[in-house]
């Protein structure tokens, strides 16, 4: 009975602002439920930022399926060089180009280029499966690896070496995927030494590629 004599009290003021704080809370929490199905991710800036400072170690674990059906781990290439590409097999200009510039090099070295394993991860698992990919990656050179896996499998691999890559509904139900195009080299211990940028020439890649080479 008390507090109904004091309709401008301090606790009215107070009981405003947690209303208005409430309102906004589910104002933000909403909007996070809508994008929950595609969780928050970094930006293709921030990613590259990330490669072009070294800011965070690049690389790591991976369980995936080759294009002969057969389940690769990154430690299956110990011992090897590793060139990794991420991209998708309906890519139209910057994968096959890319893709072809790696199998240039590999070629250009001839029996020392054997240490190379390049490989091919799909950030779209979708339609490349590994049957697709064997269909596939063969155009480019016949050592090149075409791997898939589960969308989160590929998500986890594609996190590891800060990929951006993003879904682009197209019309129609077509899509196609936005995705950075990089090239990873790693040393026979698996560990990242660094990366080209999309559009490297073949004779570009292997001023940097030979130096990594076991000597003799
Ligand atoms: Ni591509």
């Amino acid at each position: 009975m008390r507090a109904r004599s004091r309709p401008s009290s301090p606790v009215t003021l107070w009981h405003l602002a947690l209303v208005l704080a409430f309102a906004l809370l589910f104002a933000v929490v909403g909007s996070g439920l809508v994008r929950a199905q595609e969780p928050a991710r970094r930006s293709a800036a921030e990613l590259m930022d990330v490669l072009m400072w070294n800011r965070e170690p690049v690389g790591g674990p991976f369980s995936l399926t080759d294009h002969s059906g057969t389940t690769r781990s990154e430690a299956d290439f110990r011992g090897k060089l590793m060139l990794v590409y991420f991209g998708f097999t309906y890519c139209p200009d910057i994968c096959p180009t890319d893709l072809v510039e790696i199998s240039r090099a590999l070629d250009q070295l001839g029996p020392a280029g054997e240490i190379i394993q390049p490989l091919f991860i799909t950030l779209d698992p979708e339609r490349d499966t590994p049957e697709h990919l064997a269909g596939y990656v063969p155009l480019f050179h016949p050592r090149l690896i075409g791997l898939t896996g589960s969308a989160d499998a590929i998500r986890q691999a594609a996190d590891a070496y800060k990929v951006f890559y993003r879904k682009v509904e197209t019309g129609g139900g077509d899509y196609t995927v936005d995705h950075s195009a990089y090239i990873y080299l790693l040393d026979a211990e698996g560990r990242y030494l660094g990366f080209f940028p999309p559009n490297t020439s073949a004779e570009r890649m292997l001023t940097i590629i030979r130096s990594h080479l076991p000597r003799g």
